[in-house]
């Protein structure tokens, strides 16, 4: 499964689970799928075609948000990982703001960043540490992690929780000086398939992002990991629990028509 089918899942995190991020902007407001954090969101038009086919079927039932949430358990059940039924009757937002992306979490992020981040929304320590596991899948842009290999901080130019040879390579991808444009790499580069590799990377000081690496930070998440690392059912049975709970904030009004706009 290539990553645009997996794409869909983070935005998620922003609003809750409204289909928001599948708005376009219109005259002056620019939307979400356009703010930093989401230039490489793209596939849109997976979502077009099943909502198509479901206003042609029955018209006005199905929500965007139910659709985004249906695609996102089948990518990673596609892709190897587990599956798990999705609660339906979500509604559709009719806002969507670039400048809300800023609320994201950042890959810079520290832990108690982070933590604040996920409790803002409902969400615990576990499901943190369970839906970080997203991270066995896709790209990440030279950006996301730049900070940890140039001019890390005032002492050390590399940021010294990453593994040296690990660091050697992420440097050769992205040097300071003249980087491909979209230079990057898989943040799980030992499989294409969803699988606790992940959590065995970040034991291995080889987590790709600041936030991936810092749930080493603290007992409880630090168990967590190497339990999910340990556990391939552990994690799968916790990533459906939080996939859950994630994709069930929902603030939503409409059942949109077209995916694109408000109606
Ligand atoms: C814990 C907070 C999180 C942070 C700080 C974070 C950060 C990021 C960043 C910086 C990227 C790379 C963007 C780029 O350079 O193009 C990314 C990609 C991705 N994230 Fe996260 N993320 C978080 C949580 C999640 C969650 C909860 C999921 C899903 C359960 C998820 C799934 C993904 C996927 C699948 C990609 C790859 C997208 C692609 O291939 O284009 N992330 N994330």
């Amino acid at each position: 499964m290539k990553s645009n089918h997996i794409v869909f899942f983070f935005p998620i995190l922003l609003k809750g689970c409204d289909a928001s991020v599948l708005l376009n902007s219109k005259g002056n407001n620019k939307a979400e799928k356009d703010g930093p954090p989401n230039v490489s969101l793209h596939a849109f038009y997976v979502i077009d075609a099943a909502k198509k086919a479901l206003e042609a079927s029955c018209p006005g039932v199905v929500s965007c948000a139910d659709i985004l949430a249906l695609a996102a358990r089948d990518a990673v059940f596609l892709s190897g990982g587990p599956t798990w039924d999705v609660p339906k009757g979500r509604k559709d937002g009719r806002t969507s703001k670039a400048s809300e992306t800023r609320q994201l979490p950042a890959p810079t992020f520290n832990l108690s960043q982070l933590r604040q981040s996920f409790s803002q929304r409902g969400l615990s320590g576990e499901d943190l540490v369970a839906l970080s596991g997203g991270h066995t899948l896709g790209f990440s842009h030279c950006s996301s992690f730049k900070n940890r290999i140039h001019n890390f901080n005032a002492t050390h130019d590399v940021d010294p929780s990453l593994n040296p040879s690990f660091a050697a390579k992420l440097i050769s991808i992205c040097p300071l000086k003249n980087q491909a444009k979209n230079a990057g790499t898989s943040m799980d580069p030992s499989t294409t398939t969803f699988d606790n590799t992940y959590y065995r990377l970040i034991l291995q000081q080889k987590g790709l992002f600041s936030s991936d690496q810092v749930l080493l930070d603290n007992p409880d998440t630090k168990n967590l990991v190497t339990k999910f690392a340990t556990s391939k059912k552990a994690f799968y049975e916790a990533f459906a629990k939080s996939m859950i709970r994630m994709s069930s904030i929902n603030g939503g009004q409409e059942v949109r028509k077209d995916c694109r706009m408000i109606n």
